[in-house]
């Protein structure tokens, strides 16, 4: 369409439609499943039906808490699934792949078919939910050292330790920094409220 355009400019269109296209599936579609309507409302997060949006402020800070990257945000641990299924060009299913045969093994995508196989695949497997484990594939085979996925490291041993090494706070202080109830007793954790009414 831009035969006039030189390689800069093809690359800086192309990035920018991506990137586009990769915000448009996060805000319209995986936000929602992750936070809600109640929360994508109150938050404003909700995508427009048309038009632009022109709210920009070059003057927000962008940068995260260091409770959200180093804890929270590592909800996305628990989604991970077992097993990964693939498809066949003909929607036949072929052997699955299990996460810790993957881990550094990135050139696998390029042989033949495999990257149509494993797309097809996530569109035919339904995302693991949200809960409070995650697969052992993640918590006793991440990165086996031998290759052999035998033994492994615990990435939510990770994450708990990590949350130390960051002097993040104890959960109950941020429950209480978010107006939610607290629990001084192991008892008390029974029924304590995860979200806070957004009202
Ligand atoms: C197969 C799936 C995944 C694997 C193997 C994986 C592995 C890891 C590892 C090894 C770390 C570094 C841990 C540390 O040393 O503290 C990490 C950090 C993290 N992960 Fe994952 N992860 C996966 C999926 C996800 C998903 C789906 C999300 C969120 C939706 C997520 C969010 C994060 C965040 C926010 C961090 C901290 C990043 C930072 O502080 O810079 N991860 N992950």
């Amino acid at each position: 369409m831009n035969p006039n355009w030189d390689d800069e400019t093809l690359y800086q269109e192309a990035r920018a439609i991506v990137a586009a296209q990769l915000q448009h599936i996060v805000f319209n579609e995986w936000l929602p499943v992750l936070l809600g309507p109640e929360a994508m409302n109150t938050l404003g997060l909700n995508l427009m039906p048309s038009g632009r949006y022109h709210r920009y402020d070059a003057k927000v800070n962008a940068g995260l808490a260091n409770e959200f990257s180093a804890a929270a945000f590592r909800v996305g641990h628990t989604m991970a699934t077992r097993v990964y299924t693939r498809l066949s060009g003909a929607h036949q299913p072929l052997p699955g792949i299990r996460l810790s045969n993957t881990f550094f093994k990135a050139n696998e995508i390029y042989k033949v078919g495999m990257l149509d196989e494993v797309l097809c695949g996530m569109m035919d497997q339904s995302g693991k939910i949200v809960e409070n484990s995650a697969t052992t594939e993640l918590s006793q085979h991440l990165f086996p050292s031998n290759g052999t996925a035998l033994f492994g490291m615990d990435l939510i041993s990770i994450n708990i330790q990590r949350g130390r090494d960051h002097g993040l706070p104890a959960y109950m202080n941020w429950r209480k920094l978010c107006d939610l109830s607290t629990a001084d007793k192991f008892a008390g954790l029974k029924g304590l409220r995860v979200f806070p009414d957004y009202d």
